[in-house]
């Protein structure tokens, strides 16, 4: 191992036992897990939280006036409070309860969009947005006859910045850009962006799902209108996400589905909704989701942003060092401010090959488009390898990921 790798800032064997799946060994080989940009991995905080709201208060919420349902009502209550200290928002009302970051964009584009945008006006994405954040703004242009702009990406993966600036107009009604780009790791201005796009009065949604566990994000700083992510890649259950709106326009947007905890009264002359955060979660909600995402905010906030950044900065620095040294390999992706993805492409091999023989060395990655297709468009290529690494990763897993694939590129010449 590297000599500046082995000061490890903190015990990651110590951290490593938290995590259960990390004891697995696949086709005869030890797990090395390097697919967080997909999904972390859980601790056993987070899974014995789940199981103990299932063995001890399972129960709906905001229904029963009994103990359990109450048990369950403060759990799923508190952990509002609990997100909205995470990401500094004005108040636990602009937090919302969703499935997921998908699911708050397309909360966002069918509630707020439908009601903001008109024939002629323009919602601007990047080349680097995931499909998730692309497709339900080309929806909501189909259906108000608006203009779909898109944010050029440059060689290395970054957005130009000056070019944005040239989109920007009086019929701008909405940016949705994402933070932390799932298939390069780019780190994009997000603070930039959103001032650049209110000074023309336009609303700016922030695609947080690659971002919140890497790094401490401030929306009030940021200064965005929406901001979404989902739980499963922040060391938290999968089915629960979060959608951080200002308060204001959450008060004006219309409830986005009906049924359940949104309505406070119904009859057939018409029917009173709830107030904010609830008037937009509808049916019962996913209590172990919440509950399991309180967990995993304390799991990160007991490691550290300090501990993670710097050591998910060694990780990546190690990795892209290591790949370089492969005459075969192109990065695809290398800005300047970069979270812990590794993209690349084995010139003469498709991305999925690859991927399928470092699985025989326990080497688990992504391979593909990354629901990213437009930005492989932009680089000319079927898709990438994507190494994306966590807290838990180790040098060591790097070592092991590297040498399997020089292996897979002798055997696939
Ligand atoms: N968006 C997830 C990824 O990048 C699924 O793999």
């Amino acid at each position: 191992m590297e000599a500046a790798l082995t000061k490890q800032m903190f015990d990651v064997e110590t951290l490593r036992k938290e995590f259960p799946i990390l004891k697995r060994v696949v086709n005869g080989k030890p797990l090395v897990y390097l697919d967080n940009a997909a999904t972390s991995q859980k601790p056993l905080s987070v899974i014995n939280a789940i199981s103990d709201y299932y063995c001890n208060y399972n129960s709906n919420v905001h229904r029963g006036v009994y103990s359990i349902s109450l048990e369950a009502s403060d759990a799923y209550d508190c952990t509002r409070d609990k997100i909205s200290e995470f990401i500094n928002a004005g108040s636990a009302s602009e937090i919302i309860f969703t499935r997921g970051a998908t699911d708050a964009v397309n909360l966002v584009a069918y509630s707020y969009g439908l009601e903001n945008v008109a024939e002629g006006d323009e919602i601007i994405v990047s080349e680097m947005e995931h499909h998730a954040n692309i497709v339900p703004w080309q929806v909501l242009c189909k259906k108000k006859n608006a203009v779909l702009k898109v944010i050029p990406v440059n060689d290395k993966g970054e957005l130009i910045i000056d070019e944005y600036k040239k989109l920007l107009n009086n019929k701008t009604k909405i940016v949705a850009v994402v933070h932390i780009s799932n298939a390069l790791g780019t780190i994009n201005p997000v603070k930039e962006i959103t001032d650049l796009a209110h000074q023309r009065g336009a609303k700016v949604l922030i695609d947080g799902a690659q971002a919140v566990h890497h790094m401490p994000v401030d929306v009030q700083d940021i200064g965005a209108d929406f901001y979404t992510f989902s739980g499963h890649k922040m060391y938290g259950p999968m089915g629960i996400g979060v959608l951080y709106g200002k308060l204001e326009l959450l008060e004006a947007m219309p409830p986005y589905q009906t049924g359940g905890d949104m309505i406070i009264s119904v009859s057939f002359k018409g029917t009173t909704y709830n107030e904010v955060p609830v008037k937009f979660e509808a049916g019962t909600p996913n209590v172990e989701g919440v509950i399991g995402l309180n967990k995993a905010i304390d799991f990160i906030k007991s490691v550290g942003f300090d501990v993670i950044n710097s050591h998910e900065q060694e990780l990546i620095n190690y990795a892209t060092e290591k790949i370089s040294e492969i005459d075969e390999i192109e990065i695809i992706g290398t800005a300047k401010n970069k979270a812990s993805v590794l993209s690349f492409v084995v010139r003469g091999q498709h991305p999925m090959d690859i991927g399928i023989m470092l699985d025989t060395y326990g080497v688990a990655l992504r391979t593909g488009k990354h629901c990213t297709e437009p930005l492989m468009d932009r680089f000319s290529i079927p898709g990438t390898v994507r190494a994306s690494f966590a807290v838990y990763n180790t040098p060591e897993e790097i070592d092991i990921f590297i040498d399997a694939l020089k292996r897979t590129i002798k055997a696939l010449k």
